[in-house]
């Protein structure tokens, strides 16, 4: 009762978090609200990378000076963020593969999908420029994550819904407390506020996965504090081994 009261207070706290730092977006942004369930036309930090027509740019191809200390925060952040990437995506390629059929679901989970196919092209490119080495466990998290997707999705379209809320809840408060642990990275290096705005783009696109779980009945999901439990604890546990290995 305790952990779940302690979860939702979390999640509110992270969803008042994203509604201003959307606020404050849309307020810069150029381009209408999209029809779609995801802001995908918005200006994005993320847009450094995936669209720049300046590769060679000093914010997305070199990495800051800094200290044994400051590095090796560095490395961990990035080395669990990707690790989570590689996960996100193959639990939605699991969830996808058993909805193939339901149109509406289908449709629901690829639109997600597409964002977590956007931050591990992103991870892959900052894992690069910050000569940061990859997870050894990087197999495990895509077996792991599709066996998570595909087998809450064969449970029922709740308890795909449910998994999502679990992990979504798990990676945005991540990213979160992220923002914290690369505080003392020197702000003078480009590099460095830009992987500030990456960081709280992905935190929110999470936290919009998030509510879209919940919208789509995820806390319908039969066992659903059992399912979030497990699953929540799951991550965690991935995250810590990812941060080492
Ligand atoms: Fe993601
Ligand atoms: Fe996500």
């Amino acid at each position: 009762m305790y952990a779940q009261a302690t979860r939702s207070s979390s999640r509110r706290l992270l969803s008042s978090a994203r509604r201003l730092n959307s606020a404050s977006r849309s307020l810069h942004s150029t381009t209408a609200a999209s029809s779609s369930h995801l802001s995908t036309h918005r200006t994005l930090a993320s847009d450094a990378y995936t669209k720049s027509t300046d590769p060679d740019a000093p914010s997305v191809s070199t990495t800051p000076d800094i200290t044994p200390e400051q590095r090796s925060a560095l490395d961990a952040a990035l080395r669990v963020d990707q690790a989570g990437e590689i996960a996100a995506n193959w639990i939605y390629m699991g969830q996808y593969a058993v909805f193939s059929r339901d149109k509406n679901t289908r449709e629901l989970i690829k639109e997600m999908w597409e964002q977590e196919k956007k931050h591990i092209n992103v991870m892959d490119k900052l894992q690069v420029q910050h000569r940061v080495r990859p997870t050894i466990l990087a197999d495990a998290a895509r077996a792991g994550g599709f066996l998570l997707g595909a087998g809450t999705a064969l449970m029922s379209r709740e308890a795909a819904m449910a998994c999502t809320e679990a992990v979504e809840t798990v990676i945005g408060e991540h990213y979160d407390d992220q923002l914290k642990e690369i505080e003392d990275l020197p702000n003078d290096h480009p590099s460095v506020p830009l992987l500030r705005k990456v960081i709280e783009e992905f935190r929110d696109d999470e936290l919009e996965h998030l509510d879209i779980a919940v919208e789509n009945y995820a806390q319908r999901a039969p066992a659903h504090a059992l399912l979030s439990t497990i699953v929540g604890a799951g991550c965690k546990v991935a995250i810590e081994l990812c941060k080492r290995v």
